[in-house]
């Protein structure tokens, strides 16, 4: 039986393309997203069988502990999780100050982005402890909004990424002894709605201007480095944040 790939935010963007490239990759993929609608689409447009979606809510508690029960019952063990769901607030396509951001905005902001990831990985996690699996892998999402302050992104996201920093190195640590390796990707500038909602039509050039490839990333230039990051072939990386930005930031 082929291993089973677990996608949060699968509905759209960069998360479909990772759903995609993990069933070329030979894997089974469940599409989770909190449009429960959207990823049946997306799962019923992969090729071949053993695929399915579910509606999950990743800041929900409740949603998460009861997608995960529900998907490995019917399924089997998740062995690779991807915590793609994320989202940015704007207003009419700008990030408010510090000083204008409501609470409920950078509250909601962290619950999708950083308890979302908490809730996912712990789920998984305590899961695998009684059912272990080969090559275990779990996936995190920073931005390099987190790495550099953000120019377009609010301070809420650029905190609750700059979370996802750090947390992605104490799950490695934790998830070492289980044979789980876990590893971030922070991405540039990709070209999914939630780029394109801060960036007004026209604007391509001036954004590609400091990127040395000249050119936004494509969703399929995430996937790329996800499908190495959680191939068994990837077994001795972890803990690494994985910058995935046309040269955008260099380190
Ligand atoms: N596009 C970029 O330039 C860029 C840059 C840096 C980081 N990222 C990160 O990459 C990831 C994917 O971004 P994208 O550009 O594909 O965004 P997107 O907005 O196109 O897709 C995000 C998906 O997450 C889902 N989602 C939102 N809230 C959810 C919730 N509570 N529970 C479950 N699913 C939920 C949405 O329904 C949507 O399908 C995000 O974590 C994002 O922060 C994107």
């Amino acid at each position: 039986m082929s291993r089973l790939a677990m996608v949060t935010g699968g509905a759209q963007g960069i998360g479909a393309e990772i759903c995609r490239r993990l069933v070329a990759d030979g894997m089974r993929v469940v599409v989770t997203d909190i449009q429960g609608d959207a990823a049946q689409v997306v799962a019923g447009q992969l090729p071949g069988a053993g695929h399915d979606s579910a509606q999950m809510d990743v800041s929900s508690e409740t949603s998460v502990e009861s997608a995960f029960a529900r998907v490995e019952d019917k399924h089997g063990p998740v062995s690779v999780l991807v915590c793609n769901a994320g989202i940015l607030i704007l207003h009419d396509g700008q990030r408010l100050p510090i000083a204008q951001t409501s609470l409920d905005e950078w509250e909601r902001t962290h619950a999708i982005n950083t308890r979302g990831t908490f809730l996912c990985a712990r789920a998984f996690l305590r899961s695998r402890t009684i059912t272990p699996v080969p090559h275990g892998r779990i996936i995190t999402f920073s931005s390099c909004a987190a790495q550099l302050g953000g120019y377009r992104s609010s301070a809420a996201y650029i905190s609750s990424k700059s979370a996802i920093l750090g947390f992605t190195k104490a799950l490695a640590r934790e998830s070492a002894g289980f044979g789980i390796t876990v590893n971030g990707i922070a991405p540039g500038l990709i070209d999914t709605a939630m780029l394109r909602m801060s960036m007004p039509p026209g604007q391509e050039a001036a954004a590609t201007v400091a990127i040395p490839l000249g050119r936004l990333g494509e969703t399929s230039d995430i996937a790329a480095v996800v499908s190495f990051l959680v191939s068994e072939q990837a077994a001795y990386v972890t803990g690494t944040m994985n910058d995935v930005n046309g040269g955008y930031r260099m380190q």
